[in-house]
């Protein structure tokens, strides 16, 4: 399906980007796996060689509000003469503060929230834009948004738990999928894509409340799994869809309708 296209994977150590890897490789496509995290990095690219002994895979240290780290591993693949086809960002910026109610957040962690997250996905999609571009690569870039980028938080589903949903998220959310129809239009004719997936909430340890409350909202299975959105990543990542851009896909069970 991904005919070796090389492709790099961006917070590849995390819940979704450890899902994303496997469905990458598991679909023909080479896989370069980037992350701040250096340890998780180290560790998961061994998992990864030891199931797929067979695949290309590599892995650099990258942070996405560094220009210098993103730089570095654009010219160490020029360098092996490797050609990079796509970007996918999933990584997930946020400062000790991140998720605070509305009335207690600091205007400091607002913006260094939107700061690291929207500002290093910007950063992440100017670059490797600028690369597609100057060498005439018909490249695509995969923001990973979410559903609260789309409608604000039903804030009913948090009641009787811990959990809250804040608003630098969606502020940030928002943002990047207009950043990525901004750039997706800014470079009309270069045959450079630029798509969001907007996953709805995913399974991760929530409790047993809230999962009843989120499933009342979708039409089937309520909260899902990281692996529900390796189809629409496939398909945006696949000559299949080479005429989409611009879009977000919403992937959420309809928890949104
Ligand atoms: N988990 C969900 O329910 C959910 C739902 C909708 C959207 N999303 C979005 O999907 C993306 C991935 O979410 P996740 O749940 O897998 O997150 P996660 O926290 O499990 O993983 C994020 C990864 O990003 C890396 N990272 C953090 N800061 C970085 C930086 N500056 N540079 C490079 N890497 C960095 C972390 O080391 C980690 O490996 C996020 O953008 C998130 O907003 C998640």
């Amino acid at each position: 399906m991904l005919n070796n296209k090389n492709i790099i994977l961006v917070g590849a150590c995390g819940l979704i980007g450890k899902e994303f890897s496997k469905s990458i490789l598991e679909n023909s496509g080479n896989l370069i796996i980037v992350d701040k995290d250096e340890d998780s990095l180290k560790s998961f690219f061994d998992t990864l060689t030891n199931k797929y002994p067979d695949k290309s895979i590599s892995y650099f240290p990258l942070d996405i509000t560094s220009k210098k780290s993103i730089i570095a591993v654009i010219q160490a693949l020029t360098k092996k003469n490797q050609k990079i086809d796509a970007v996918v960002n999933s990584s997930y910026p946020k400062n000790k503060n991140f998720g605070r109610n509305f009335f207690d957040i600091d205007y400091e962690d607002f913006s260094e929230n939107l700061s690291i997250h929207l500002g290093g996905y910007f950063l992440i999609s100017q670059l490797f834009a600028k690369y597609f571009y100057e060498n005439k690569i018909e490249g695509n870039i995969i923001n990973i948004s979410s559903i609260y980028g789309v409608i604000p938080p039903r804030f009913e589903i948090y009641r009787g738990t811990k959990l809250s949903n804040s608003i630098e998220y969606g502020a940030i959310k928002a943002g990047l999928i207009h950043l990525s129809k901004y750039i997706a239009k800014y470079l009309k004719g270069s045959k450079i894509r630029v798509n969001c997936i907007s996953p709805g909430g995913i399974l991760d340890n929530q409790p047993e409340a809230f999962l009843l409350n989120y499933k009342e909202f979708c039409l089937s299975k309520g909260m899902l799994l990281p692996e529900d959105l390796s189809g629409a990543l496939i398909f945006l990542l696949s000559d299949s869809s080479k005429f989409i851009n611009g879009q977000n896909i919403i992937v959420d069970d309809g928890f949104i309708l």
